[in-house]
């Protein structure tokens, strides 16, 4: 990558090819049947969200790739590697309107960029510029590995964590936007800094799309030092506009719904004085030269992952609307899956439509009786090994005085490749346990 220890010259002869956003010919739905022909067939596969799909073009380009390495990997190396990523970065910046392509940078994934903005709050905390007891913010449903890396990265160099409690079901923006305020005051008592928040875009379980640009917004006007947006679901899902959101930091992952290959996710950073002091956690030869150099090199790996973003781009312009067309087909589709099953069992969504993107909760029988997070995985678990049906789980507690409440929903995802019968599937095994009076306390552990 860098002259300077390989013993060589990096011979970058072409500027990023621009990057086309329109197509002529459409996909056909035999055509998208192929793309993703290699999914097991036996399983209906409605949770996209997890670990996100890739079509048969973008892995053949993705092995083409990699056997070019493998070929004359020094050849790779000097002359094909830094150009390749500084093409999907300049694809990524124009996809999310970003300022400049030195706001962003290529990561494996959105674990990795929570490290990279976390590591350099504790680094704040060890170098004198935040006092002990400075607060750093983020909403209850945080996922759960970002919350880890708050609890290293912030609550052992001495940070207060404050959660925002939200609630669920939820019906809408404003129930979550007096909570954050609420948390806000209490990170301020006693003279408190706020030194960053950590908002979800999309949470990932229960599922909500998170009015970010309000909260932003609202951190700005309360004197929040910086604010950093999980967006591990949001580019291809929902809208990712960096200047229209403005926050300090943005991550997203490309693998759940924008159709790469695990793994690859980018981290916005707003060219800022304030926004400086990034940097990768495996240090390489790179270290001090921005963060998008240091993350394009981290040893000797495959980063055919991060290569293939104009290949992602070039499946995806052959919908109609390329991503915004596929976005709103998906939304749409999601909430009428959703609403199918909810009537069929006779319960209720988790959120209104206009709060959700291509992921949508739905109440699953109560006489299920899910009493427990065991519950959910055992039930899941059940689901998939006796009906061929993938989809994850929430456990909802009840609240004092509740009774016979939903205790669990579904997480449904919607992507191109789905059907109507994926959906049916799941009616038709629920409803069939509901009718043999199945509960999840026949489930051994
Ligand atoms: C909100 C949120 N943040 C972070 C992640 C972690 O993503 P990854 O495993 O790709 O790092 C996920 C994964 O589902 C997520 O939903």
């Amino acid at each position: 990558m860098a002259s300077n220890h390989r013993n060589g010259d990096s011979h970058i002869h072409h500027l990023p090819k621009k990057p086309k956003l329109s197509s002529t010919s459409l996909i056909t739905p035999s055509e998208i049947q192929s793309e993703f022909c290699h999914h097991d067939p036996s399983v209906a596969r409605i949770n996209n969200g997890s670990f996100g799909s890739c079509p048969d073009s973008v892995i053949k380009a993705q092995q083409v790739l990699q056997l070019e390495f493998l070929r004359q990997p020094d050849h790779f190396y000097f002359n094909c590697l830094k150009e390749g990523i500084l093409r999907s970065r300049t694809v990524i910046k124009q996809l999310i309107n970003a300022r400049h392509v030195d706001e962003v940078s290529i990561v494996d994934n959105a674990t990795t960029a929570a490290a990279i903005v976390l590591q350099r709050t504790a680094w704040a905390f060890a170098e004198g510029r935040f006092e002990k007891g400075d607060v750093a913010i983020m909403l209850h449903y945080a996922y759960g590995a970002v919350k880890k890396s708050v609890e290293a990265y912030v609550t052992r160099a001495g940070g207060c964590v404050i959660e925002v409690q939200m609630p669920f079901p939820v019906n809408t923006n404003d129930e979550i936007i007096h909570e954050f305020r609420k948390a806000l005051e209490r990170g301020k008592e006693n003279g408190r800094k706020i030194r960053l928040a950590v908002i979800d875009h999309i949470t990932s379980m229960p599922c909500v799309v998170i009015p970010v640009k309000e909260l932003v917004k609202i951190c700005r006007e309360e004197g929040v030092d910086q604010v950093f947006v999980d967006a591990a679901h949001a580019i291809g899902c929902t809208d990712v506009d960096m200047q229209d959101i403005g926050a300090d930091f943005y991550t997203s992952n490309l693998h759940k719904w924008f159709f790469c290959p695990p793994s690859i996710a980018f981290l916005y950073s707003r060219s800022s004085p304030k926004c400086l002091d990034l940097h990768h956690p495996v240090v390489s030869h790179e270290y001090g030269s921005g963060l998008a150099v240091e993350s394009a090199w981290i040893g000797t790996r495959d980063y055919s992952a991060q290569l293939v973003v104009p290949k992602a781009l070039d499946f995806v312009n052959r919908f109609e609307g390329g991503i915004e067309g596929i976005k709103k087909r998906n939304h749409d589709k999601a909430v009428e899956m959703g609403q199918m099953l909810a009537k069929a069992w006779g319960t209720n969504l988790g959120c209104p439509p206009e709060m959700c993107a291509s992921m949508i909760m739905v109440g699953l029988p109560a006489s299920l009786a899910i009493s427990s997070d065991s519950d959910t995985l055992k039930l899941r678990a059940h689901l998939r090994e006796n009906f061929g049906v993938e989809v994850p789980i929430y456990y909802r507690a009840p609240k004092d005085g509740e009774v016979g409440v939903i205790t669990g929903y579904a997480r449904i995802s919607y992507q191109v490749y789905n059907t109507f019968e994926d959906y049916t599937k799941f009616r038709d095994a629920v409803n069939k346990l509901v009718s043999e009076g199945f509960t999840c306390n026949l489930l051994s552990n």
